[in-house]
């Protein structure tokens, strides 16, 4: 997923003369689906971000959280600026950097026969994204800040206790401080569990901001989600969440597959059509291909994790035989019951 769930932003134009400065003007989105959960999490991050504070949306892959950044960027109804957390950053690519050597030349030739030559040089300074947001106050929405490498991530200690960006190579100019914008406002996403290992998510910063866990959202959340991002029916769409969460909770791992597995089959399925039976080839490889990750044994290639989910597809199946049989004695009874009941 990414900027393209909101198809209504588009690149602004600069707020300063002499370029872009890099944000996105946020719009709604059609596409985007708000549940009682998805209305909860908004209000209390605006909440936090309205007081000031920073928000940090925190949970495994697929729960929604680089969607509601943007979503909650949107209200805040500032440009935003978006940062995805890169391994390879330092913190120069987050606060600016150098970018060449302006020379101005002065000849002094009050007497034609001595020329006096004075040569002054200026590095010229780029903005980087961290800068450009806080002097002019846009939003920050950095993704996956946690696969940085937390020195790279040190300007945001002063940002967000003191209220200024330390650019320590501007000190010489007397620039060295910039005070941020009071509309300024940053939302941080990771994935703990993906980057466990790899960075270990500094402290320092976490008490900096305010965290909200994320979790998968629930049953009628994530099939409104895959009606609205595959176009499919809510019936075919709730029976492939259904298949989905029972993989999830039979599989190697809880929270794997995700949403994204669910959306997924359902675009293969309103593509190509026919029931979210395993008696459609169409469904019964495409769930094979997308689930089988998910196996116990799923990490290892082959059968034996297709096997796994050609199990899940019966059972799922023969569940659904059943619960069709429930509800059709159920209706027998909805309809005997006046008569036995006028009957008496
Ligand atoms: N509220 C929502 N409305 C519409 N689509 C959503 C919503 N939440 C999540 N999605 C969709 O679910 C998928 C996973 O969401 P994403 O925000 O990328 O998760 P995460 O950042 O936690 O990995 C994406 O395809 C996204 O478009
Ligand atoms: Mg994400």
């Amino acid at each position: 997923m990414s900027v393209l769930a909101f198809a209504s932003h588009a690149p602004r134009a600069a707020e300063s003369p002499g370029g872009d400065d890099g944000s996105i003007a946020l719009g709604p989105s059609n596409a985007f689906v708000t549940s009682p959960t998805v209305r909860e999490i908004t209000d209390r991050a605006l909440a936090y971000l309205e007081a000031g504070y920073a928000v940090h949306f925190s949970g495994p892959a697929g729960t929604g959280k680089t969607t509601l950044a943007f979503h909650v960027a949107a209200q805040l109804g500032r440009p935003a600026i978006l940062l995805h957390g890169d391994h390879e950053f330092g913190s120069s690519d987050l606060i600016g950097r150098e970018s060449g050597y302006r020379k101005s030349r002065v000849v002094d030739n009050y007497i034609s026969s001595v020329v006096k030559l004075e040569e002054e040089g200026r590095a010229l300074w780029i903005d980087n994204r961290i800068t450009t947001a806080c002097r002019l106050g846009h939003s920050i929405i950095y993704d996956e800040f946690n696969r940085s490498k937390p020195e790279a991530n040190n300007p945001f200690l002063s940002i967000l206790s003191e209220g200024v960006l330390n650019v320590p190579a501007l000190h010489g100019r007397g620039e060295g401080y910039v005070n941020v914008h009071p509309q300024f406002r940053a939302i941080f996403t990771s994935n703990p569990a993906e980057y466990a290992g790899v960075y270990a998510t500094q402290d320092a910063l976490l008490d900096r901001m305010v965290t909200l866990r994320f979790g998968h959202y629930d049953r009628a959340a994530e099939i409104a989600i895959t009606v609205s991002k595959s176009g499919l029916d809510r019936d075919r769409a709730a029976r492939v969440v259904d298949l989905v969460r029972l993989c999830r909770s039979e599989g190697r791992d809880p929270n794997y597959p995700t949403l994204r597995a669910s959306i997924a089959i359902a675009r293969v399925l309103a593509a190509r059509g026919g029931e979210a039976s395993f008696r459609n080839p169409v469904f019964l490889w495409a769930c094979r291909d997308i689930l089988s990750p998910a196996a116990p044994n799923g990490k290892s290639e082959g059968a034996a994790s297709s096997a796994f989910v050609d199990l899940l597809l019966r059972r799922f199946e023969s569940a659904a035989v059943n619960d069709e049989a429930a509800t059709r004695s159920d209706r027998r009874r909805d309809l005997q019951a006046p008569q036995l009941e006028g009957g008496t």
